[in-house]
């Protein structure tokens, strides 16, 4: 069995599509290839991979309540392809979004399941994650935990004259549970979605959200992209940002 897992966020680094991409590619079994997807000078490489698939994982975030535009191009390929070959091909859908409901990746899904009748392929459904922005942080959050806990080892190693202390690392497994608890809602439909996956199952639209109250999500999200906004191009940067004449 193989596996293409396609990354259709166009972002260089942080992408959450990559990462939940990365982390449901780590449950299935068989052959997997991981293809990233941003330009035409990817539409070659990224069939060549299918063209010997049973199962394709597309991974991307909601771009004004639908598919990114730059996908698009390569999906009128895909459907030319499959049609042409009479591929059988299962098709998921990994969709990220920067609200917190996940539902509203309802109609990315529709156009995904309309992509596939059209093809001839298999829709075998979807997984919508709500607050997705957040699974960066979780990530981020993980590899901050840990460098304090290393530094706390190594402060109480010296102030103590032993470095084989427990009490940073029970600290750090409780953090780490709470930043489970709060992704708990995507681990659990993520590995229901390789199970099927590895099955070759249909999975249904199933739609989640991190775990945080709206109200909170709302404050943590305003401060991220204030900050954002600061240091990647000062304040509104919409608006007051160097603009270049059009032509
Ligand atoms: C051009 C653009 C349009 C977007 N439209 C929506 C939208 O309609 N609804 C929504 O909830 N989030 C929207 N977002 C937010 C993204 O879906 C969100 O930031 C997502 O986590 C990005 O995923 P990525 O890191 O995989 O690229 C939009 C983002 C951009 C850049």
């Amino acid at each position: 069995m193989k596996t293409v897992f396609i990354d259709c966020s166009p972002k260089k680094k942080l992408s959450a599509s990559g990462f939940i991409m990365g982390v449901t590619a780590s449950l299935v079994l068989g052959i997997k290839k991981k293809e990233k997807l941003k330009t035409a000078a990817d539409h070659e490489r990224v069939l060549d991979q299918i063209s010997d698939a049973d199962t394709v994982v597309f991974s991307m975030p909601l771009y004004v309540d639908g598919v990114p535009s730059h996908l698009l191009p390569f999906l009128k390929k895909m459907e030319m392809f499959c049609r042409e070959n009479s591929k059988n091909l299962n098709v998921y859908v990994i969709a990220n979004n920067g609200f917190i409901e996940g539902k509203q990746n309802e109609p990315l899904m529709q156009i995904m399941e309309n992509f596939c009748k059209r093809s001839g392929i298999k829709w075998c459904g979807g997984l919508g994650i709500g607050g997705g922005v957040m699974m960066n942080v979780m990530r981020i959050l993980l590899v901050v935990f840990l460098g304090i806990a290393i530094l706390r080892t190594l402060l109480s190693g010296i102030n103590e004259g032993t470095f084989f202390q427990a009490w940073p690392w029970v600290i750090y497994g409780k953090q780490i549970l709470e930043v489970l608890v709060l992704g708990c809602g995507i681990i659990v439909f993520d590995i229901w979605l390789a199970v099927c996956i590895n099955g070759k199952k249909e999975y249904g639209r199933h739609y989640t959200r991190i775990m945080l109250p709206s109200f909170v999500f709302i404050i943590c999200a305003d401060i991220f992209f204030t900050l954002i906004s600061v240091f990647q191009g000062g304040i509104f940067r919409g608006w007051m940002s160097k603009k270049k004449p059009t032509r």
